[in-house]
């Protein structure tokens, strides 16, 4: 796909989106009828190897895989559904162009379109292996039980398993590598109450790691739906959306906001018809889509409003540049240690004291133009403060998130960078690289109370990637991260 028309085919979603947003919801079409069953999307870990979840699941992927080469526009072929996702092939005909390459990510549709994508790929694996009481299964990484990959996604690791896929990064195919505990917590997600800020830390501090311990085609968004382990984490990151609703307090999708409920998003349905679906048609999983996780809490009910409601956003307000010029994470398993600047952040705080932070708000660490030039396959804790000599630990109040290069910002494939041209939203400063937002306010208040003062501040940036054997898998990144610029900020729900 060239330039034109990626650049035309975001031009007219985004027309169409602002013109159903302008007739309200009356110009969809009613809901096409479907039955709906009430499917239980299962914990993968607590399957055997013969459970029909798991064969007929290898038994469709390679069913599909054969109308890929007999059947190449096809589009419930493998490397065609994997494509709606993301790929490096042109797309060709108007159905490929109006459907590929459609993944939302740094969005706030990055939870529904994922969910949008996962159901009809759902529908269409229960036609492509004829059991129709299929659902897909979700990768639980939460229990500690389940850190390695699923074993039938490596048993047999040959070409005679459907779900075997050889590029992965090493460990994962024999059952050595694991999830460290930072790359799958919810802690940081689930303690945020407002939509924007969960999704951001889940999609960053969650999603992202996963697709970078794995490697391989899971490490880019490009490649990422062609291993079928790819819909078992989406899965999981679906079940924690709806894990999150259920702790109330407050937290609710964006129901009220036309710009998210009713843009539309195009898929295919398992009978190869082009279907659109939009966020208000997703939001009840059980009522509207027919399924629950297994072990899942009820779900929460939520019903769009049919009405324009002002919606809250984050504004940022840049304070101070943390460190002059750009630096690198260089190719090597190390901790990198950055000191701060702090004579502009403490005249800042006589201002706005961390004491006084109104809820919504926080002071921010931003690092922008992010990049690198292949996938690191390693993600690292990011700390700030940690008092000197200590063990960084993230579960101290030291860690602010994780760095991971998922979506964007790796630079080595031309159409990578195609698709990171249209899908980054270019700032006012033309900032088109990726960027990273951390919320500080609890560090810092650390930091003070570890210190008796906030003149010497860290930052540090610890690598992970996986373990293996329950031991850190030291192996060098395979790409030097560059950070453009760091800042120091303000970040308030307005
Ligand atoms: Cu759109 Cu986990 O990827």
């Amino acid at each position: 796909m060239n330039q034109n028309t990626l650049t035309r085919r975001y031009f007219l979603q985004k027309t169409s989106m602002a013109t159903s947003a302008l007739f309200g919801l009356s110009v969809l079409q009613p809901r096409r009828a479907h039955a709906l069953g009430s499917f239980v999307r299962k914990d993968v870990g607590k399957l055997s190897a013969s459970d029909t979840t798991l064969t007929s699941y290898a038994a469709a992927v390679a069913a599909m895989r054969q109308l890929d080469t007999t059947d190449p526009t096809n589009p419930l072929g493998w490397q065609y559904q994997a494509a709606i996702h993301g790929t490096k092939s042109p797309s060709i005909t108007a159905e490929e162009q109006a459907t590929w390459n459609a993944c939302e990510h740094y969005t706030v549709f990055f939870l529904s379109w994922h969910r949008m994508y996962l159901y009809y790929f759902e529908r269409i694996i229960r036609k492509m292996s004829g059991d129709a009481n299929w659902a897909l299964p979700f990768w639980n990484y939460q229990s500690t039980s389940e850190r390695t990959l699923p074993s039938a996604f490596w048993t047999p690791a040959d070409a005679s398993n459907p779900l075997y896929i050889f590029d992965r990064n090493p460990g994962w195919n024999d059952g050595s590598a694991s999830l460290w505990d930072s790359a799958v917590s919810t802690a940081m997600p689930f303690g945020d109450i407002d939509f924007g800020s969960f999704y951001y830390q889940l999609e960053y501090n969650m999603h992202d790691t996963v697709h970078t311990a794995v490697g391989g085609l899971m490490g880019y968004h490009l490649t990422a739906a062609q291993d079928p382990i790819f819909f078992l984490h989406h899965s999981n990151v679906d079940r924690l959306w709806n894990s999150w609703l259920t702790l109330k307090n407050g937290r609710q999708d964006p129901f009220s906001d036309a710009s998210w409920t009713t843009a539309p998003f195009t898929f295919f349905d398992e009978n190869k018809k082009q279907v659109t679906i939009t966020g208000c048609e997703i939001l009840r999983a059980q009522d509207q889509l027919g399924y629950v996780y297994e072990g899942e809490p009820a779900q929460v009910k939520e019903y769009c409003l049919n009405r324009r409601i002002r919606v809250p956003y984050y504004a940022y307000i840049p304070w101070y540049e943390v460190w002059p010029g750009p630096i690198e994470l260089p190719a090597v398993f190390e901790t990198k240690t950055i000191e701060v600047n702090t004579q502009p952040l403490r005249a800042h705080l006589r201002n706005s004291p961390l004491a006084r932070m109104k809820a919504g708000s926080s002071v921010v660490l931003k690092l922008s133009q992010v990049e690198a030039d292949h996938q690191p396959n390693i993600y690292y804790e990011v700390y700030l403060g940690i008092p000197k000599g200590e063990t960084p630990k993230f579960e101290s109040p030291f860690y602010v998130g994780n760095l991971a290069l998922f979506g964007g910002g790796i630079r080595d494939i031309d159409e990578q960078m195609k698709s990171h041209e249209r899908r980054l939203p270019k700032t006012a400063q033309g900032d088109r690289l990726l960027s990273f937002t951390y919320k500080i306010t609890g560090a810092l208040q650390a930091a003070t109370k570890a210190a008796g003062s906030l003149k010497d501040l860290d930052v540090a940036f610890v690598p992970r990637g996986a373990l293996l054997k329950g031991r850190p898998d030291e192996r060098h990144p395979t790409a030097t991260i560059k950070i453009g610029r760091a800042e120091i900020g303000l970040q308030r729900l307005e």
